[in-house]
């Protein structure tokens, strides 16, 4: 097959403390030729296309069957939707969630909204824009303050957990000068992290995320996501009781369905005080850097190796493809 490679190219180094973060959800150029190259050794043409404004026209030409997609898009809350949209337009099959899932996800408090109605458990927050906004009842310091539509990290420092609830309003209103969509203030948890792979109709097992940091609310930051550190130790598969194992799979298979999400996620769980799992968020986009992002470092332990995963990925896709009727470019070419 024909398979396009749909993708946003980091330019712009992101730097510790979250300096120049803008592109820092964009994959290296390292990256995207791993990804290139295991879709080729699985015998597939590739061609790469980036995800900017000459895509829709570039995906035309290129006369894909299907396009594998990475992409994050640009601007806003529904940014992860843009090229799934594009292609459900030009009834170019892809993989991964469509952009309904992709809107949702993105926005973290739409998401937790979906899954409580779903019955999962997750903690208790608020969207702050201004800072102003009234707590929930019997809302519990101490509390995360997060952007609520990015991803990477973006935004999350040690300093971003506060203990009050003056704290927690200037860090809002730090945290929505920012970043347009605002904060999500949410009780922190502060039990163990573990991280779930869903690939196609299989839970991999959880991994652990360990922090070693002396912070006393210890959190997965910005930093930690830029380059190793002895700060996170990655245990995979988590040492956890079966009965542990099996809840947070469970939470993370309905999580995902209740998203509506399709061929891989990454779904993201904490302990609580009472050891409980709860849902904090999924990520439908995980990263895909063999031997660093965390869904490799899962598939790794789990036995399947970098070129299955992608493949794993793509799998469903390619039977989308061969189902659906391809596209029209001559008529839709004009239009754009
Ligand atoms: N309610 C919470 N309680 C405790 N820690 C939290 C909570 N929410 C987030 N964190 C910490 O902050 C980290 C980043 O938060 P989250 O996963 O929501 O952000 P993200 O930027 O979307 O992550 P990703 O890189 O997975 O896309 C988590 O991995 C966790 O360590
Ligand atoms: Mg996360």
């Amino acid at each position: 097959m024909r398979v396009g490679v749909a993708f946003n190219l980091k330019r712009v180094k992101p730097e510790a403390g979250g300096a120049h973060d803008d592109e820092a959800e964009y994959d290296a150029p390292s990256t995207i030729e791993a990804i290139a190259g295991a879709i080729s050794s699985l015998g597939h043409d590739v061609v790469l296309l980036e995800a900017d404004a000459t895509f829709p026209a570039a995906v035309l030409a290129a006369r894909v069957d299907v396009v594998f997609n990475v992409s994050e898009g640009a601007r806003g809350r529904s940014r992860e939707a843009q090229v799934p949209a594009v292609l459900e337009l030009l009834g170019i099959p892809y993989t991964g969630s469509d952009p309904a899932a992709l809107v949702t996800t993105l926005d973290k408090a739409l998401a937790k909204g979906v899954v409580r109605d779903a019955g999962i458990y997750t903690p208790t927050a608020v969207v702050m824009t201004t800072g102003d906004e009234p707590l929930p009842a019997g809302f519990a310091f101490p509390a995360i303050v997060k952007p609520v539509a990015e991803g990477s990290s973006k935004g999350v420092l040690p300093a971003s957990v506060a203990t009050s609830e003056d704290e927690a309003r200037s860090l809002a209103r730090r945290v929505a000068a920012r970043y347009a969509e605002g904060a999500l203030v949410e009780e922190y948890l502060p039990g163990r992290e573990l991280t779930v792979a869903v690939l196609g109709e299989s839970v991999l097992p959880p991994m652990e995320i360990v922090l070693r940091t002396r912070d006393p609310y210890p959190v997965y930051s910005f930093d930690h996501k830029l380059e190793p550190t002895d700060e996170v130790a990655y245990e995979a598969p988590a040492r956890i009781s079966s009965e542990l194992d099996r809840a947070v799979r469970a939470l993370a298979a309905r999580a995902f369905a209740a998203l509506g999400c399709r061929d891989v996620a990454r779904v993201d769980v904490r302990l609580d005080a009472a050891g409980r799992p709860a849902f904090i968020e999924c990520n439908p986009l995980p990263g895909l850097t063999p031997g660093w992002s965390d869904l490799c470092l899962i598939a790794e332990a789990a036995g399947v190796d970098y070129p299955t995963l992608i493949r794993r990925i793509l799998e469903p896709a390619t039977r989308r493809a061969r189902r659906a009727p391809g596209p029209d470019p001559a008529g839709l070419v004009a239009s754009i």
